[in-house]
């Protein structure tokens, strides 16, 4: 949730996942939360999935790097 990050769509981003979490219901087994800037701005946003880190995350693409990230099977 850094500035760089927020500021490429990290905020619609968050939603998203806000929402998969529920869709899939996960609740009970993944803990989603913000942290600051990775240093990593020019490739934001970024996402981390335990300490695997998604960069230049999109709506479009993130549905599959959660599937992938979080061992789902679709
Ligand atoms: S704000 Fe996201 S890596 Fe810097």
């Amino acid at each position: 949730m850094g500035s760089s990050c927020f500021s490429r769509g990290n905020s619609q981003i968050a939603s998203l996942i806000t929402e998969f979490i529920k869709e899939n219901n996960l609740e009970k087994n993944v803990k989603v939360e913000g942290c600051l800037c990775r240093g990593m701005c020019k490739k934001g946003p970024i996402m981390q999935i335990n300490n695997k880190i998604y960069n230049q995350v999109t709506p479009e693409s993130l549905e599959s790097l959660l599937t992938e990230g979080l061992g789902l099977k679709k």
